[in-house]
């Protein structure tokens, strides 16, 4: 069966576009099959985009798992001095992101494959609507190999379904010393802070 996070999906392509309307933002995004949410965009990522405070204006910021771009494009839009990362597994994504932030002229956003964000950048700010159904080892794997790269004072936001896990997602996060808390709660979806690990800023 395909799944969106496959890194080079065989689906055919069958482009198409949506439109991410927020209060303070409108842009209309590229999409294609093999993406996630590409008839439009996911109500959980809409709720986080919400529901977040401002991104820092500066520094480098991280989508993960870009998808097409909603998240990425929109810390751009907020913080147009900063870097955004955009990352995904999925390339086809990562060329969606890349071709969508050059359409809304929004030049700081580095849509990259996972493994080629430099190793020495730090996040100041991460959002993400995490891939949930890549299952629970593989979903921890990738929190934690981000996670660890935040700066002292930097901040995580996640969006999670109730029904998908938050609650032990966030008992884990807090169990492996990444402070975590609810920070909104919406229909069936939970918005997860997460701050720094203390013993990720010893190394
Ligand atoms: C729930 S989707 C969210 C996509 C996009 N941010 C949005 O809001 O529409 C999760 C994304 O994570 C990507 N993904 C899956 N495994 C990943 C991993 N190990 N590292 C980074 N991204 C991953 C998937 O390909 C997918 O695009």
């Amino acid at each position: 069966m395909a799944h969106y996070f496959e890194e080079r999906p065989q689906t055919a392509s069958r482009p198409g576009s949506v439109t991410l309307v927020l209060p303070d933002l409108h842009l209309r995004l590229e999409t294609d099959s093999g993406v996630f949410s590409p008839e439009r965009v996911d109500q959980g990522t809409r709720i986080l985009l919400e529901s977040v405070p401002a991104p820092p204006a500066t520094g480098d910021l991280l989508d993960l798992g870009c998808g097409y771009g909603p998240i990425a494009l929109t810390m751009a839009s907020r913080a147009p001095e900063a870097t955004v990362w955009a990352v995904d597994v999925n390339r086809r994504s990562v060329e969606l992101c890349a071709r969508n932030a050059r359409t809304a002229a929004l030049d700081k956003v580095r849509s990259v494959h996972v493994d080629e964000v430099p190793s020495e950048v730090r996040f100041s700010a991460i959002w993400s609507n995490p891939a949930i159904r890549i299952g629970k080892a593989a979903l921890h794997e990738m929190l934690a190999r981000w996670l660890s790269r935040l700066t002292p004072d930097g901040q995580a936001h996640l969006v999670v379904q109730k029904h998908l896990g938050s609650d032990s997602l966030q008992r884990w996060l807090n169990d492996q010393g990444w402070p975590a808390e609810r920070a909104a709660s919406r229909s069936s979806y939970r918005i997860l802070r997460v701050g720094a690990r203390p013993a990720d800023q010893e190394r």
